[in-house]
């Protein structure tokens, strides 16, 4: 591992936006990006780690206004909130900056030049709302109206929260600006596109998905080159594939101007990656000015040199709801612009609470700063996050008891132990030396094996594994202490040596653990290094293969998680302990409202009455039924249940359901049974399914008895609600 020859690394998180504070997503992605950061570090690489504020934006500029602040103090007071989160959960950029720098105007603006300059840039007129009260056009987050499928009312312009129909803003019905409610009007404007759908582009990005980079990382995870392949394929009409982007916005807008052209602004997804550059070109110059003072300073050195030196990796980041921008549009935006492209794309998926998506309609979360206001170590929710991590885009999911249960029995009961019973007789008896008695190497042969694997786990970001290969380390030094019972040779006086070595192996062992634990828990093994060990420096990867040779008087490492903790960050608090949570991204979690931690997640098979009253559930007469052709277990179902359509004329559902086996449909005609309405609409094979039926079955369906539809008694009728 350190054999590799000096790595050169530019790393960076997906820059958040600036009009909320962190939730638990970002500081698990700035966690997994720390370790894996920290770990290049202690291999002696060289690493410059950054973030930034994404600054601007059509909500941004909005939520301002509303503010009353200006765009950019509204920006800076966001910012100003950053540190004690990123200080409090020892996430250590080096330097964090914003999307409204000098340095990004510059850099977008020369992306831009480049990418016009290389015949990528078109003009194109486009239609779209505008509202003309507020004198703007409207992004489709701020248009409202009724479903045109389904006709529910107050719909985004997106996509219908009831049907679940996707359609353009220009198909709602009696559209209004929820800015200011007017009517929009659709009008003419030029835009701005940057040739993705060119060949050029296509050729380049299929290429770069699929390969490799120096050090012979695919760019993309599997999972995340799938999704990509699915992006490019096109279909046999000619549907699909990679479209231009639009990468202008028209004033009034919150952004960067775009050269020659008046009044037009970049797309905030434009300028926000190359905000990645100019938080790292911010970070050099002010390297150079302090060089400039100190002449020894070693972040003397350019953006420029060092971006042009081609063994230069860089690494973003991101969570996978921004896979498209940073597979497609950003690799190509680099590629024309005679940029370096990124060495690996590194997606992670959500974070989860109890299996369930954080949402802020439920309440459920956890507040970072909550987190630490009462208390909660750090550490721990970094083991915790980084325990469940793996390279997959999968979720992770934090329990209340699952995260106390591997804290105590990992962190506390397996590793931190082991300084607390072994370093006592050592220090007591032996005045704090160490002796190791015999051979040596057995200890050094399982100290390297055990380093290469976790630098492996480690590099690859395969966390989960790292700490199963420490842990497991860590189960058998605690057995092999105990089969030695140190307490029975601390009373015999003609076996202190061995009590010594029983002792002495245990805390090589110790030692061992918290080197390769250092990325993951940062302050700890910096006192361990210091104060147990006395090193006058944190612990560098190379210390693996070294055997400690003195230990000080154990101090207390690290406190179990006393449970109730749990139950205080869950509580419902008084709005002002928590940060408020600005609704915008999508992505900006609540503060932790959920009622009793363990409470919940002792029962976390119940649900709520309102969760239940979530479903929409009526009666439905089957108008009509009949097989489907090419299938076995499904018939096709029209319901009537009650509804009436935009045009005011009764409006059937058609609902595929798999219940061929147990019933003719000659024989369902004209009966009633139970309709889930408000399920999201599902395209299969043979239309689109509007809803679904319920019906009884036994554990194996083909079994006598089989499947039986729900039916109400007497009286019922379609459109009722059951409840
Ligand atoms: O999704 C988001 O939160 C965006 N602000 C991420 C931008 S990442 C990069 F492109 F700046
Ligand atoms: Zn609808």
């Amino acid at each position: 591992m350190n054999s590799s020859p000096k790595r050169r690394l530019f790393v960076t998180t997906a820059l958040p936006y600036a009009n909320g504070p962190f939730h638990i997503g970002h500081i698990m992605e700035y966690i997994q990006a720390d370790t894996w950061v920290r770990f290049q570090r202690m291999g002696g690489h060289e690493v410059h780690f950054v973030g930034a504020d994404d600054a601007h934006g059509a909500p941004i500029m909005i939520a301002a206004e509303k503010a009353g602040k200006t765009p950019q103090q509204f920006v800076a007071d966001i910012a100003a909130g950053r540190r004690q989160y990123l200080d409090g959960f020892h996430i250590r950029f080096d330097n964090w900056h914003n999307t409204d720098g000098a340095e990004n105007h510059q850099l977008a603006q020369d992306v831009y030049r480049a990418l016009r300059k290389s015949g990528l840039i078109a003009m194109r007129d486009i239609e779209q709302f505008y509202d003309p009260v507020k004198g703007m056009f409207l992004p489709d987050r701020y248009i409202k109206g009724q479903c045109p499928k389904c006709g529910a009312a107050d719909q985004y312009g997106d996509a219908c929260e009831v049907c679940g129909a996707v359609y353009a803003p220009t198909e709602l019905k009696n559209p209004y600006s929820t800015l200011s409610g007017a009517t929009p009007e659709l009008r003419k404007s030029e835009h701005y596109f940057f040739q993705l759908s060119s060949d050029r582009c296509a050729d380049f990005l299929r290429e770069w998905t699929q390969a490799s980079n120096a050090h012979g990382q695919p760019h993309l995870q599997t999972e995340v080159l799938n999704k990509v392949r699915e992006w490019f394929a096109v279909d046999e009409n000619g549907h699909g594939g990679l479209a231009d982007w639009d990468i202008s916005r028209d004033a009034p807008y919150f952004g960067i101007e775009i050269p020659d052209a008046p009044g037009k602004y970049f797309y905030v997804w434009l300028d926000a990656p190359v905000g990645y550059l100019a938080s790292l070109k911010n970070h050099f110059d002010k390297g150079q000015a302090a060089a400039h003072w100190h002449a020894a300073s070693r972040t003397a050195q350019s953006y420029d040199t060092f971006m042009a030196d081609p063994t230069v990796e860089q690494v973003h980041f991101i969570g996978k709801d921004i896979v498209y921008f940073h597979t497609l549009f950003w690799p190509a935006m680099l590629k024309f612009s005679g940029r370096k492209t990124p060495s690996q794309i590194n997606v992670h998926g959500f974070v989860t609470v109890g299996g369930e998506k954080m949402s802020k309609s439920r309440g459920t979360g956890i507040s970072p700063l909550k987190y630490l206001d009462i208390g909660l170590n750090p550490e721990w929710l970094r083991y915790y996050l980084v325990a469940k991590l793996s390279s997959r885009v999968e979720d992770v999911d934090f329990t209340p008891e699952d995260f106390i249960a591997r804290v105590n029995s990992d962190l506390i009961g397996k590793y931190v132990n082991i300084a607390s019973r072994a370093a006592k007789f050592i220090s007591q008896q032996f005045d704090g030396r160490l002796g190791y008695f015999g051979t040596t190497q057995e200890i050094t042969d399982a100290a390297q094996a055990l380093a290469g694997d976790v630098a492996a786990a480690f590099e690859a970001r395969e966390y989960a594994r790292a700490l199963r290969e420490v842990m497991a380390y860590a189960d058998r030094i605690n057995t092999a202490f105990d089969a030695a019972q140190p307490w029975l040779l601390a009373k015999d006086e003609t076996r202190r040596a061995e009590l010594q070595g029983a002792c002495s192996r245990a805390l090589a062992g110790f030692w061992l653990l918290s080197v390769v634990l250092s990325p993951v828990l940062p302050a700890l093994t910096a006192r361990v290094a210091r104060e147990l060990f006395g090193l006058e420096r944190d612990f560098v990867w190379a210390d693996t293969a070294v055997l400690p040779q003195r230990v000080a008087p154990y101090q207390h490492l690290m406190q179990r998680i006393d449970p109730k903790l749990l139950d205080k960050l869950f509580e419902a608090d008084a709005p002002a302990a928590a940060p408020a949570a600005a609704a915008t991204n999508g992505k900006t979690m609540p503060p932790a409202a959920a009622p009793s931690a363990i409470a919940a997640a002792a029962q976390d098979a119940a649900i709520s009455i309102d969760d239940f009253g979530k479903v929409d559930l009526r009666i439905a007469r089957i108008v009509h039924a009949e097989a489907v052709e090419g299938s076995t277990k499904l018939l096709r179902l029209t319901l009537d249940a009650g509804e009436t359509g935009d045009d005011g004329q009764p409006r059937t559902r058609t609902v595929f359901s798999g219940i061929s086996s147990a019933y003719k449909p000659e024989d369902l005609r004209g009966r009633l049974t139970v309709m889930v309405a408000n399920l999201a609409p599902r395209k299969m094979k043979f239309g689109l399914s509007e809803g679904m039926v319920l019906a009884a079955s036994a554990a194996d369906e083909r079994a006598e008895p089989g499947l039986y539809l729900l039916e109400p008694h007497a009286g019922a009728q379609p459109g009722m609600r059951v409840r």
